[in-house]
């Protein structure tokens, strides 16, 4: 598993404690984000409450539990930045239960790490610099690359 810098540690940690405080709000607008640049995910929410467009899904409780689980992943990745390692096992069966080919293509090419870098840089203004966009970067590829040993254990191509 990669490693991060002390520097990478440190804008993360320092960025996420005020936004960890308020966790759903700024989950909601990174999936918003998500939503316009791939609207097609909406499709992949299927709960009692429909989800036929963005606002339907936005408002719906279910879909605000599963952003709060994004939330609390996120929160849980940067409390662990000494030891990412230690997620391993849970990061591997979260990608298995995103394996979906159209979530794997979409989480591995980054229109998720996009929307959550987009959230980022509303929530923090000119805090959001290019060092710190990195580190988020740097953190989010060692969480994928972790969900995608989920996805190629379960015998799918990583790739796909
Ligand atoms: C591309 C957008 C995504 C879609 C369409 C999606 C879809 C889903 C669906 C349908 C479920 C099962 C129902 C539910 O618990 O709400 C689920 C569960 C979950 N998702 Fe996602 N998801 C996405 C991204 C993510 C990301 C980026 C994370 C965190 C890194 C995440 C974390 C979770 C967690 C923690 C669960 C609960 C798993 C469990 O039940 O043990 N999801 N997701």
């Amino acid at each position: 598993m990669e490693t991060l810098t002390g520097k990478d540690k440190e804008l993360i940690r320092g960025s996420w404690e005020s936004l960890g405080k308020n966790k759903v709000p700024h989950g909601v607008i990174m999936f918003s984000r998500l939503f316009e640049l791939d609207p097609a995910l909406l499709s992949l929410f299927h709960y009692n409450t429909n989800c036929g467009s963005t606002q339907d899904c936005l408002s719906s409780p279910e879909f605000l539990e599963h952003v709060t689980k994004v939330m609390l992943v996120i929160d849980a990745a940067v409390s662990h930045l000494d030891d990412l390692h230690s997620l391993e096992d849970f990061l591997l069966n979260l990608g298995r239960k995103h394996q979906a080919s159209t979530l794997k293509r979409r989480i591995h090419k980054s229109v998720v790490g996009e929307s959550l870098l987009y959230m980022l840089q509303c929530s923090l203004g000119q805090a959001y610099t290019a060092p710190l966009r990195q580190a988020w970067l740097n953190m989010y590829s060692i969480v994928v690359a972790a969900m995608s040993r989920g996805w190629a254990k379960n015998g799918e191509r990583k790739a796909d």
